[in-house]
């Protein structure tokens, strides 16, 4: 596979930066960064690449810039569903445009991309003093939306307010559509930073806002398990969200330790049968009298038939509700065999998106934020600022925008889930009694 690390330029750096490392000892490693400044794409991804030195560049402050900071116009959109960290991203990047940079011109998007169209609300202007306070909240104070909205009809939106940077705070459909402008906007710097709960966005070691979801989530589950270790033949149940990953379902059953089976969409489970699901909760309820599941909303979608496809605003397909079907299969298996359950069925959904940032999500919120900035300033554009290998980076929008990231269920990820659960396989077909631990 060969992939094309290199980031495109909006714009000529001829302007001094005025951002000085205030402070600092000037024999100290703080620096400004240069193109040459790279970092190696990890080995697993480097033996799929036709030329194993890939590398991507390093985030961080150029010595040059596009334009003198005072007379720029920068604005902030964040679109899709909702992600804790949000309001950290949005006041890092207010505080560094304007303590780092002096920029003082700092338009919120209001709504998504909606906002950027004649039919959206007017933009409000960003002061450090108005996102001051703004990380102690969940949601996002631009407010969100789904779906596309006419690139052209946003490019014209953008002229009219003097834009010259764009930060683009979404997921791989929000991505795509930064992509578009970037192409049809000339010496504007669109700057991505990925945003999704679900963990979903490929070239990034791990989303923001998603620590936060599995803490969350990690503690549901414990609550299932309580109440169904305190019942007679207790089973509980957790669906989490995730659309077509599993990544809060794997992390927040090993975060709680609790879970006895995760259910996951990269890995289709039997329902039916000894060595089904049924079959499995049979022999763990004779054992142990509770159990726990964790179920990932896009898991078993292979269980559903003959109903229609549903889609929601930015075209993702709506999943039928696995948590629901589980509910009804085990009650009504279990009575059937004369040998009922108490269920109780646990969906933190929404839960685990709206809070506030946790500790490591806001320092990373805010470590994104300022290498989206530096990236900006320094002219960059199409390419969203991502933490690589523990590293920050600059990822090309074209490569982050060509799939979505998913469990790899012959990898250590989901190896290690089944070592912690002792879940047997319960793949179809999987040799009988087959047991991972
Ligand atoms: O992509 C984030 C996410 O929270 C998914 O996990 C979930 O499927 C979806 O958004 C819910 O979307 P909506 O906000 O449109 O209900």
């Amino acid at each position: 596979m060969t992939i094309n690390t290199k980031v495109p330029v909006a714009a000529e750096a001829r302007f001094p930066s005025p951002l000085r490392f205030a402070g600092c000892d000037p024999s100290t490693a703080i620096r400004y960064r240069t193109e040459h400044d790279r970092v190696r794409v990890y080995p697993c991804i480097t033996q799929e690449l036709d030329d194993p030195e890939t590398v991507f560049e390093r985030a961080g402050p150029r010595e040059w810039i596009t334009d003198d900071p005072a007379n720029m116009t920068v604005a902030i959109v964040t679109c899709g569903g909702l992600c804790p960290g949000l309001n950290d991203v949005i006041r890092g990047l207010v505080m560094s445009l304007w303590h780092h940079y002096g920029v003082s011109r700092v338009l919120g998007i209001r709504y998504g991309y909606a906002g950027l169209t004649p039919a959206g609300l007017e933009p409000f202007e960003l002061t450090p003093d108005n996102v001051d306070e703004i990380h102690r909240d969940g949601g996002s104070v631009l407010g969100v939306s789904r779906g596309a909205q006419d690139v052209a009809v946003m490019a014209e939106r953008m002229r009219e307010f003097g834009i010259s940077k764009l930060f683009v705070i979404g997921g791989d459909g929000t991505q795509r559509g930064a992509l578009e402008l970037a192409g049809v906007l000339d010496g504007v710097s669109v700057i991505g930073i990925p945003k999704t709960v679900d963990n979903d966005i490929l070239w990034v070691d791990q989303t923001f806002g998603f620590d936060t979801a599995v803490d969350i989530a990690a503690r549901v589950i414990s609550d299932a398990h309580v109440e169904a270790r305190s019942t007679e033949r207790g089973v509980g149940i957790v669906k989490v969200m995730g659309r077509d990953s599993g990544f809060i379902a794997a992390c927040a059953a090993l975060a709680s330790l609790e879970a006895n089976v995760v259910l996951v969409p990269e890995v289709p489970f039997a329902m039916e049968g000894a060595d089904g699901l049924l079959g499995f909760l049979e022999q763990r309820l004779e054992r142990k009298d509770h159990a726990v599941i964790v179920v990932a909303e896009g898991a078993g979608q292979e269980h559903f038939h003959g109903l229609k496809e549903r889609r929601d605003a930015s075209g993702n397909k709506l999943h039928q509700d696995i948590g629901e079907l589980l509910c009804e299969r085990i009650e009504s298996h279990f009575n059937e065999i004369g040998k009922p359950v108490k269920l109780k069925y646990l969906d933190p959904g929404y839960s685990v998106r709206s809070a506030p940032a946790c500790g490591t999500d806001r320092i990373y919120c805010t470590r994104l934020a300022h290498a989206a900035v530096h990236a900006a300033m320094a002219g960059k554009t199409a390419m969203m600022v991502s933490r690589w290998s523990g590293h920050y980076v600059h990822v090309p929008l074209e490569l982050v925008t060509q799939g979505r990231r998913k469990i790899n269920p012959g990898g250590s990820l989901w190896r290690t889930v089944l070592e912690a659960t002792g879940q047997p396989c319960l793949a179809e077909g999987a040799r009988k009694g087959e047991s991972c631990r």
